[in-house]
């Protein structure tokens, strides 16, 4: 939102943009809610969009998208070699990011494979602000080992503190010190690390971490899937920035990095990926892996649909009025839900609202998990969809040993410019309803537990009759309302 005071002194976020295509959303009576979870195995992610009213899983490559992506993609220039398309989309990044070379690749995960392939060998240590699920998986796949050197209020549930995926400089010069420099393949900073509930770091740390590892000659390599947030936060939250354009910021932040790559699902509110650097050596032994993985050098794997889309939306990423709606919505939903009582994540991050499960379902303990139950009571009850991210997203080891999980949150995503305030209120309003019949909520358990990312397939039950009872009391307060 613009610098716009309401007379009445309401603080809500006003819309820089009106909708001009629309989807059509269905809300399904509870009943039907109840059977779907089932049929899900009380999964969120085992449901069928054709049952859920806010999807709130992810952002990824469901944000909306611009009327300039939108003419772009109708103006693509098709072909395997050499296209214009490519073309826009290098001179794109080589524009922001101040990189000579541009890699394209299908998504995000793809990039780190090329990384991990190309920098981690076995017993190499990455060290990063905080972990991703696919990032980690790729360097523990070529045998590194990830180090997460977070501040510690990074951890911290309840904090104002406004960059707390800031690294832990000591933490950072004790790790160099105990390895050595030649075993840390890459340094990783994620800007808005999505783990621990989309938080940022700032722009002086990121020049601290940057000091340090020029001074060891370790390579600096920015995740920047998240870096519209990032970059929001660093300018209304860092006195020293608030002088700065997107644009300045930006171009420091590629400046102190050697690396940079992204998810194109998420940064440019468009699909794929892509990797910027300068380094020839490097980009030479990047480049050769691509064909195998991604396809021909000017594609890497999208199409040119896509590719357009993604040069617009890199470009509406600079517009301050663009990349503030998804965190002024969260900051709008957390604050409101913070009145209700319900505990959640803060300050309020990028990314989505964060449930914090443990704190809600106290009575629930965590291998039964609290966060996936309580996505499960609050799709019945509101048809809205989150993700878990607990216990349930971990990993049991080779002993079978399920690791509990540091927080146990549920995570609401906002998908950018895609939720009306009307439908965000609808959620705060059934959330709130469930926090107060929070003892009704009971645990769940695998009947059907995959070996590998268990979360996404896994199947589950309730381990009593609790949902019925949920759903009967949602009948009596809220009658024949759906
Ligand atoms: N890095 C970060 C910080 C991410 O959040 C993601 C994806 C990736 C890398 C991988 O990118 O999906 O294009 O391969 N996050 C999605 C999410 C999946 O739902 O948070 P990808």
């Amino acid at each position: 939102m613009a610098n716009i005071k309401f007379h009445y002194g309401e603080n809500i976020p006003l819309e820089m943009h009106k909708v001009r295509i629309v989807q059509k959303l269905n809300l399904v009576p509870i009943d039907r809610r109840l059977e779907a979870i089932t049929e899900a195995g009380n999964n969120t992610f085992l449901l069928k969009n054709r049952d859920v009213f806010m999807d709130m899983l992810t952002d990824s490559g469901v944000n909306a998208m611009s009327d300039q992506q939108l003419a772009a993609m109708m103006v693509a220039d098709d072909s395997y070699a050499g296209s214009e398309t490519f073309s826009r989309l290098e001179i794109k990044n080589q524009e922001l990011f101040g990189k000579k070379y541009f890699l394209p690749a299908h998504q995000g995960r793809a990039c780190e494979n090329i990384l991990a392939q190309v920098f981690v060998n076995p017993g190499s240590i990455v060290p990063m602000n905080y972990h991703f699920t696919t990032t980690k998986a790729h360097i523990v796949l070529n045998g590194g080992s990830v180090e997460e050197i977070v501040i510690d209020e990074g951890l911290n549930i309840n904090s104002d503190y406004p960059f707390k995926g800031n690294t832990d400089i000591e933490k950072l010069n004790a790790l160099i010190a105990k390895h050595g420099p030649e075993k840390v393949a890459f340094l990783r900073l994620e800007a808005g690390t999505n783990l621990i509930g989309g938080q940022p770091f700032s722009l002086e740390n990121m020049r601290e971490v940057s000091h340090v590892c020029r001074q060891n000659g370790i390579i600096l390599v920015l995740d920047a899937s998240l870096l519209a947030d990032n970059l929001y936060f660093i300018k209304v939250r860092e006195d020293q920035c608030k002088n700065m354009s997107i644009k300045e910021i930006t171009r420091e932040m590629a400046d102190l990095s050697d690396i940079i790559y992204y998810s194109a699902r998420k940064l440019g509110c468009a699909r794929g990926g892509g990797i910027c650097i300068s380094d020839e050596g490097l980009y030479l032994k990047m480049r050769e892996i691509l064909p195998l993985y991604e396809g021909f050098l000017t594609y890497g794997g999208m199409s040119v649909r896509e590719m357009e889309a993604m040069t617009v939306g890199l470009e509406e990423t600079m517009d301050e009025n663009m990349i503030n709606q998804g965190p002024q919505f969260i900051e709008y939903m957390v604050d409101e839900l913070k009145k209700k009582g319900v505990p959640v994540v803060t300050p309020a991050g990028g990314l989505g609202c964060h449930l914090n499960a443990m704190a809600f379902l106290k009575h629930v303990p965590q291998n039964q998990y609290p966060a996936g139950a309580l996505g499960a009571a609050l799709y019945i009850v509101s048809g809205v969809r989150g993700m878990e991210r607990g216990t349930m997203s971990e990993q049991r080891d080779e002993n079978g040993v399920e690791p509990l999980s540091n927080m146990e949150l549920l995570r609401l995503a906002m998908p950018r410019r895609v939720f009306t305030l009307s439908q965000v209120k609808y959620a705060i309003d059934r959330i709130g309803w469930l926090y107060e019949n929070r003892d009704l909520i009971g645990g769940i358990k695998f009947v059907e537990e995959p070996k590998v990312l268990r979360f996404f397939f896994g199947r589950l039950a309730p381990v009593s009759d609790w949902q019925s009872k949920l759903v009967a009391k949602f009948k009596a307060d809220f009658a024949d309302s759906l």
